[in-house]
């Protein structure tokens, strides 16, 4: 039999606590402090920079060896031989597709891409130079007021129909959200199509024009789309995670990761990236901007750089840079002032001590941008497709959580640094402050 594995915690008092470590397939132990609250005392950590939040089966980060995986397979070999749809039955299910089971999910998803019509007038509340990411958390989380026959998120069944139907519909509301901002009709989905040209066709086809997609670009986006479709415990997740803690339904937390998503220091950052080369505007500017980077004193910071796991490469950064080279080379942008200024940054910046030091080097956002660049992609529609990728891992999150025994609502606790306990003033009797 397993020895039980122990952490002591000695308190000023004298008193030892016990506290068991648990441990997973992968990856380090973790100290079980759940016991910690009966001694009246709470542990700090702001930023979750120690706490493990749950236990998953879903998705596995090495930051130090630079590995990410989906159910046990790494990213390189989902991005390399898989599709999306494929990866989205990893994920949900927990197991590659058989064929017929693929065949089965693909039409699952494909006969639920239109939306209800009655949501296309929903868009028309919005102003049209709404940011797409602002339509997005209210089309998705107005999904719950049009879909409330599978809310019941105890019902195994309909929490599937409710990740098919999230699955199938974000991109089609994501391709709305872009045409209603220029002003062109909605374009319904082409079932006929795969999911990644559907919202290509969604996007950049018009009723008088037919979008005859590159299968080399589709390729690249369905890359974007496995890259990004989950990411463990990361900021929008532990959101979806902690909003259906309460038991809220999955359109609503779902609606809230997008929320999260956008923060630039999250999904915003590959539009981030291209909004920080625009700034940057020359080769000859990059000195002056890394340098500002570095000076604490400059909120400034090179963004698609850093990660808060991945302490060595990021994976998906490797493919992605694969990526962007053959893109630029099927598109024949090679030259292009925008690829060139990254690339130069790229190497400005890896072999700066400041960047060296601190284990910052370029994130999978730092590509994806550039990438997103080239097929045509505006730029504030770039953490849509980012939403997009991610909805299946939220959703998978979500559903994991809900089936877990040990689900609790989530309610950190906090150290309290406010006034003291004092009295009310009648306001006739309030003296200067
Ligand atoms: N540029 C300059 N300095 C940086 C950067 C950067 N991009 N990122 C971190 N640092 C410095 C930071 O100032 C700190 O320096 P010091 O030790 O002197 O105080 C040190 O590196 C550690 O940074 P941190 O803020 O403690 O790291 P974190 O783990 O809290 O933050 C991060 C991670 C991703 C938020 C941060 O690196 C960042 O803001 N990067 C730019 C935004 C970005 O590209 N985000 C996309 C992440 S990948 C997509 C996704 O998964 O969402």
């Amino acid at each position: 039999m397993e020895k039980k594995r122990i952490a002591t915690l000695s308190l000023e008092d004298g008193t030892e606590i016990e506290l068991p470590i648990m441990s997973g397939t992968l990856g380090p132990d973790v100290i079980d402090i759940r016991n910690l609250a009966k001694t009246g005392m709470f542990t700090y950590d702001p930023g979750f920079l120690s706490t493990a939040s749950c236990s998953s089966g879903i998705t596995y980060i090495d930051g130090e060896l630079g590995c990410l995986y989906y159910r046990g397979y790494p990213i390189e070999q989902l991005a390399e031989q898989s599709s999306f749809l494929e990866v989205c039955h990893l994920l949900l299910y927990g197991e590659l597709p058989m064929a017929a089971e693929k065949q089965k999910f693909e039409s699952e998803i494909n006969r639920r891409t239109m939306v209800h019509d009655q949501l296309m007038s929903f868009y028309k509340g919005f102003r049209r130079d709404a940011h797409p990411m602002a339509v997005m958390v209210g089309v998705v989380g107005a999904l719950s007021a049009f879909y409330h026959d599978t809310l019941d998120i105890t019902n195994p069944e309909h929490r599937e129909v409710s990740a098919l139907r999230l699955i199938a519909k974000v991109p089609t509301i994501a391709a709305m959200c872009y045409k209603y901002n220029i002003g062109h009709p909605f374009m319904y989905p082409d079932n006929r199509l795969g999911y990644v040209e559907n919202f290509l066709h969604m996007m950049f086809a018009t009723p008088c024009e037919q979008y005859v997609a590159n299968p080399k670009l589709v390729r690249a986006l369905e890359r974007i789309f496995i890259l990004h479709a989950d990411h463990e415990q990361n900021a929008s997740t532990s959101t979806v995670r902690l909003a259906g803690s309460s038991g809220a339904n999955p359109f609503a937390c779902v609606a809230a990761g997008i929320a999260a998503l956008w923060g630039p220091a999250h999904g915003g950052a590959n539009e981030a990236v291209l909004k920080m080369l625009e700034e940057i505007g020359d080769i000859s500017q990059i000195p002056k901007f890394v340098a500002r980077a570095k000076d604490r004193k400059d909120s400034f910071r090179l963004m698609g750089f850093g990660h808060r796991v991945y302490r060595n490469v990021d994976p998906r950064a490797r493919v992605m840079r694969e990526t962007c080279y053959e893109v630029l080379a099927e598109l024949g942008l090679q030259n292009d002032r925008m690829f060139e200024m990254a690339m130069e940054l790229e190497r400005v910046a890896l072999q700066d001590d400041y960047f060296i030091e601190r284990k910052l080097y370029p994130n999978v956002d730092f590509y994806s941008g550039i990438v997103l660049k080239a097929l045509n992609v505006p730029l504030n529609m770039f953490t849509v497709i980012f939403a997009i990728a991610r909805t299946i891992g939220w959703i998978s999150q979500w559903n994991e959580m809900i089936s877990d025994s040990e689900r609790k609502i989530g309610r950190p606790r906090q150290l309290y640094r406010g006034p003291e306990r004092r009295d009310f003033v009648p306001i006739s009797e309030r003296t200067k402050r």
